[in-house]
């Protein structure tokens, strides 16, 4: 069954309003039953992925488990019985000193971390190509980055993770930073070097956040990069649905040592968290750590089989590329997600974009994301042989396509523009903080002629959900042109006012 992957466009004015429609109701049951193959998060895959306990309770109970904070069911706001027992058995498993359980998200993770270690006017080291949570954090909190830049990969063209050696020298050159923060692992499964990095920064004596949201597996498999608390970092965040087994929002932050005051670090949990928490998130977050910690190693073992598979079937085949294990030792890859299923026919004219649109389109398949070049898919704890032998068969039936098929090639569309080697924009300069910018007045004018103003807002290509500006940055026409190919080849932006990027909101010129 071909989905349809748009709603309500030729329908009356009347229509529209009728209230007996539910349209994201209606897409939301048209997208399952469709008997769509996912690799995107939640991990769990529909389930597959999840402890089978939890997985038949959940088809037992349904809504009659959608309980919140009730007599019996602890307070996650100020835990003292069964939510305690579950995130110590969580900080246990992860080897932490504290373990906090989320519900909503990494991206509160990211904004709890930031505003418990810094106050307004403090100065954090964070490298430009962190999620978009951590700008809001950085708005919210009225602190000041010090942005370092990401490797950069000419071959895949994307961002990899941050170096020692750029660290060591941002630290060396801002002596009264208060903290810092790295992105590890990336969207695309590239780790930095922690161990070294939290070692530095310690010798700085200098707390050090890690966001791992994408790494919440790491610790339960020696075969991946090492995990945020055993190398020793300050406090780190894992995005528990997106790769083992939480329903979606379900995170966690982990705390070790002494440098990170515990009671503030609460006390801005709770400014993030419902006052109505859903214990079957909750509940997720328990058995999902239950299921790493008793069973981890094995179902990951399958996963990491299944993606390699899948990266030698699509390698075989002409004009495609999966990258895999050989990126290790490239600039920002200190070690590999081997579970992150990157690939790109880029060699054959196609976007990202194009790829993962024939794939949900003609194959039924949602893999995680697609930028201009790659698509990513995740190879979860939830997929097995089948899964995975449907997406390399896509794959290859597309490349062999006559490209007559797509009407046209927005990736060779890019070429012909460029008259420099395609690669992405240098970031932005940093002109005012992201607050000051952000509260600044503000005016709206044609993004063709921003080159030079202050960006007042964060636009943000989503996913991968790095904003390409952030309030306070100097907007470039490399920037202004690099966002227009990628409208034209089919990117969802998100922060912009405008959601059609004709204007942008820039700071008023005094
Ligand atoms: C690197 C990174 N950090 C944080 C987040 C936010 O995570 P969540 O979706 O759990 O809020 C994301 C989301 O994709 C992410 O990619």
């Amino acid at each position: 069954m071909i989905i349809p992957l748009t709603h309500g466009e030729n329908i009356s004015e009347e229509e529209k309003y009728n209230q007996e429609r539910t349209p994201y109701f209606d897409a939301l049951k048209d997208y399952i039953e469709s008997g769509i193959t996912t690799y995107h998060v939640p991990g769990h895959i529909q389930g597959k992925g999840a402890h089978p306990e939890f997985r038949d309770f959940v088809k037992k109970y349904g809504l009659e488990a959608d309980v919140s904070q009730v007599l019996g069911l602890d307070d996650i706001h100020q835990p003292g019985t069964v939510v305690k027992e579950a995130q110590d058995l969580a900080a246990k498993a992860y080897g932490a000193d504290k373990t906090y359980f989320l519900i909503n998200g990494s991206s509160s993770g990211n904004h709890a971390m930031i505003l418990t270690v810094l106050n307004p006017g403090d100065k954090i080291i964070i490298p430009r190509n962190m999620h978009r949570s951590t700008t809001g954090a950085l708005i919210m909190s009225g602190a000041v980055p010090i942005y370092v830049d990401p490797a950069y990969d000419y071959d895949m063209q994307v961002d990899h993770a941050v170096t020692v050696d750029t660290l060591r020298e941002a630290l060396e050159n801002n002596p009264d930073v208060k903290a810092v923060m790295v992105l590890s692992p990336t969207y695309y499964g590239a780790a930095c070097n922690l161990k070294e990095i939290v070692d530095l920064v310690h010798s700085f004596d200098k707390p050090i956040l890690v966001d791992e949201a994408w790494g919440p597996h790491f610790h339960f498999h020696p075969s991946l990069p090492m995990s945020a608390t055993e190398a020793g970092a300050d406090m780190c965040v894992n995005s528990t649905h997106k790769l083992v087994g939480g329903m979606c929002q379900a995170s966690m932050i982990h705390v070790k040592g002494e440098r990170i005051d515990k009671g503030r670090l609460e006390a801005v949990i709770r400014m993030f968290l419902s006052t109505s928490p859903s214990c079957l998130m909750v509940a997720s977050l328990d058995m999902a750590r239950m299921n790493m910690a008793t069973n981890g190693r094995q179902l990951l073992d399958k996963a990491l089989e299944l993606a390699e598979w899948a990266r030698n079937e699509i390698n075989k085949v002409p004009g495609l590329k999966s990258y895999g294990y050989e990126m290790v030792g490239r600039s920002g890859v200190h070690g590999f997600d081997g579970t992150k299923l990157n690939f790109t026919a880029k060699d054959l004219g196609y976007t990202g974009y194009e790829v993962e649109q024939i794939l949900r389109k003609q194959y039924n398949l949602q893999i995680e994301m697609s930028d201009l070049f790659n698509c990513l898919a995740l190879i979860t704890v939830g997929h097995d042989e089948k899964d995975v032998q449907l997406l390399v068969d896509a794959c290859r039936d597309v490349a062999n396509w006559d490209r007559a098929h797509v009407t046209l090639s927005q990736l060779q569309l890019f070429y012909r523009r460029k008259d420099r080697p395609m690669e992405l924009p240098d970031w932005p300069r940093q002109v005012m903080t992201p607050r000051e910018a952000f509260v600044a007045e503000h005016e709206t004018i044609d993004i063709k002629e921003s080159g030079g103003r202050i960006c007042a807002e964060m636009i943000t290509p989503y996913p991968p959900g790095i904003p390409i500006l952030r309030p306070g940055d100097e907007i470039t026409d490399d920037i202004v042109d690099h966002i227009s190919v990628e409208i034209e080849a089919g990117v969802h932006i998100q922060g912009a006012a405008d959601s059609t990027l004709k204007t942008i909101r820039v700071v008023k010129n005094i």
